[in-house]
């Protein structure tokens, strides 16, 4: 389910304007200008995707992503990180940027073990600045999370929308669907609910772009993840490839990073902001710019000297 944290105060958005039909439906908070309070400037168009940051309750709590059961990597060799700091660095960029990000989403796996109180409270402190800074979070819920627990750390921003809990979010150059794949499964109602966010004849020539915890299709390139229970990965893949609006799937969950294309769909598996499965692999976040005809995601990675760092991507829309 999508979860929405709101800015903690409001900064002034660049770009012609907001007051697309759309984008209206973000709510007033976001929207609202207010030079004399702060005059940084938010891009609209820009996200900041962000998935996997298993943050623990003891912000000192080190991880080595490397050992896993059936692992290729050396007992003396593993690489391993501490969660609250890859946040902590990732957030930290986020903020560097300019113009700022308008929205940033977590696409699930918020929390380390099973989405504890202090997991969450601890989530919260590390992504506050970017509230603070005017950035609207969005968070989905992974195998990881525990929605009620969120809840309870949030009462206000509880938004539940159909069985399944699943949201839209109107950009002025795109409609972002959050889509719920607690335990790997999505159910026939939340699939017949995307059919009909996609086959809206209203929102036709609406690019829509799609996020969801779980990996669609098995991938087995670092650690094997099966994913999202067969049938229903494939129903998803079938509703997608079938709606030209769809243009893009972005998911998490293996903690690896690959860009594909499917049918005319982009398939975006998102980076982890945490520990990876395999050695010398990146993680970090995507900074994520929308056009009228297709986006471009640059990787940022925790570690600035990483390869992959600063790398684009061009995602033409079919
Ligand atoms: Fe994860």
């Amino acid at each position: 389910m999508p979860i929405t944290l709101p800015p903690l105060t409001r900064r002034r958005f660049i770009a012609s304007s907001l007051s697309t039909a759309g984008s209206a439906l973000l709510g007033q908070r976001l929207l609202a200008t207010s030079p004399d309070e702060d005059t940084a400037a938010i891009d609209p168009d820009r996200i900041a995707l962000l998935a996997d940051t298993h943050i623990d309750g003891d912000p000192k709590r080190f991880v080595y992503g490397t050992k896993w059961p059936g692992s290729p990597v050396k007992e003396d060799e593993h690489e391993g990180v501490n969660m609250a700091d890859c946040l902590d660095r990732v957030v930290r960029d986020i903020l560097a940027m300019d113009p700022l990000p308008a929205h940033a989403i977590v696409n699930g796996d918020c929390a380390r073990t099973s989405g504890t109180e202090k997991e969450y409270e601890e989530f919260l402190r590390l992504i506050k600045p970017l509230r603070d800074a005017g950035i609207t979070v969005h968070v989905t819920i992974g195998n990881h999370d525990n929605r009620k627990q969120l809840w309870q750390a949030v009462p206000d921003l509880k938004t539940v929308e159909s069985g399944r809990h699943v949201g839209v979010l109107q950009l002025p150059k795109a409609e972002v669907i959050l889509l719920d794949s607690e335990r790997g499964t999505m159910g026939a109602d939340q699939l017949s609910w995307l059919r009909e966010q996609l086959s809206d004849g209203e929102r036709r020539y609406v690019p829509m772009l799609v996020f969801v915890h779980y990996n669609p299709y098995p991938r087995s390139e670092v650690r094997p993840m099966k994913g999202l229970n067969g049938t229903e990965g494939e129903a998803l893949l079938g509703l997608l490839e079938e709606e030209r609006r769809a243009k893009a799937l972005f998911f998490g969950h293996t903690h690896d990073w690959a860009v594909e294309e499917r049918m005319g769909v982009h398939m975006i598996n998102q980076l982890p902001v945490s520990y990876y499965f395999g050695k010398g692999q990146p993680h970090g976040w995507l900074d994520m710019q929308l056009t009228d005809t297709d986006a471009s995601l640059q990787v940022r990675c925790v570690d600035p000297k990483h390869h992959q760092h600063g790398k684009s991507h061009a995602l033409r829309w079919r």
